[in-house]
């Protein structure tokens, strides 16, 4: 992150902003801060040039949580199609009123590039392999909820890491929160050698990991991002790195399971587990609405400030 009015990843984040952005969520949900009136007047425009369900849903429930006005950008059936250049869109935008920009693309870097055209705020709901801030965030605020400290707690995270941005923010904001992360794998999708991992542990043993895990998230394979590297067999992940009945009784009682979706049941967790007492798959979807309102109050307050001047 280079300003306050961008949340464009966790790489530089410290330890104070992720526990204030909790916080703060932690007082959105509970209803101890009002939170009507923060965007008030304050335009919002999603713009996700890749799928998504929960991170765009939440982004516009947020903003709407929080009394601004969500817009959708919809690529495909923008002027972009017409020729009309990325830069001279974000002009267009820019000129109609937009305070904020959330944004999703399949390039790493893309929203920090877009940063260079836009004075507003920008929050990136995933950029590539590279970066998924408010899901590092939504992880970390569940658990918090979870466990009150991460101190001391240890998260293993399995599955796709190498083409995860989920893995890299969520790892990351759970590591700068005191916590023990192991990234398991089979080697192909292990990351590759590179500074910014160098905090975690790596495995390829998920049984051997189990026991000692207070939070185990499972990961889908990211096949849109495998770009035609080998990818191993769907069935080879479940039986290696996935959770089922079986291997669910390697964990503490205590522990638990989570996975930032979307799931592709039975590969890298039986249908049946999804529902299971300890799953906080659906309690990570309700707490990314308070995380972006968190981050969308942030951001434009930041954006807001510099426009003063
Ligand atoms: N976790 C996540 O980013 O989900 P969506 O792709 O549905 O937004």
């Amino acid at each position: 992150m280079t300003a306050d009015r961008l949340l464009l990843d966790l790489d530089d984040a410290q330890r104070p902003l992720i526990e204030a952005l909790i916080k703060r969520a932690l007082e959105f949900k509970r209803g101890v801060a009002d939170a009507s009136v923060r965007l008030k007047g304050k335009i919002v425009v999603g713009m996700f040039f890749e799928a998504s369900t929960r991170t765009a849903t939440s982004f516009a429930q947020a903003t709407h949580k929080l009394g601004g006005t969500w817009h959708d950008f919809h690529p495909e059936s923008s002027s972009l199609g017409k020729g009309e250049t990325l830069e001279d869109t974000m002009r267009t935008i820019q000129a109609i009123g937009a305070d904020a920009l959330v944004v999703r693309h399949s390039e790493s870097g893309f929203p920090h590039a877009l940063a260079r055209h836009f004075s507003a705020a920008i929050l990136n709901a995933g950029d590539g392999w590279h970066a998924h801030p408010t899901q590092g965030l939504l992880d970390a605020m569940t658990l918090v909820e979870e466990f009150g400290t991460l101190d001391g707690r240890r998260l293993v995270i399995s599955g796709d890491i190498r083409h995860s941005r989920v893995a890299r923010s969520s790892a990351r904001a759970a590591h700068l929160l005191g916590a023990h992360v192991t990234l398991c794998a089979p080697p192909l999708l292990l990351p590759p050698t590179s500074p910014g991992w160098g905090f975690a542990e790596l495995s390829t043993d998920l049984d051997a990991c189990l026991p000692r895990a207070d939070a185990v998230m499972l990961l889908r394979i990211q096949k849109e991002r495998a770009d035609g590297a080998e990818l191993p067999p769907a069935e080879d992940l479940m039986e290696g790195y996935g959770i089922d009945d079986a291997r669910v009784g390697r964990m503490a009682p205590q522990a638990i399971i989570m996975h930032p979706g979307p799931v592709n049941r039975g590969v890298e967790i039986s249908g049946a587990l999804m529902d299971d007492p300890r799953s906080r798959i659906e309690r990570q979807v309700e707490n990314g609405v308070y995380v972006r309102m968190a981050a969308l109050e942030r951001c434009l307050r930041a954006a807001a400030a510099v426009g003063a001047r």
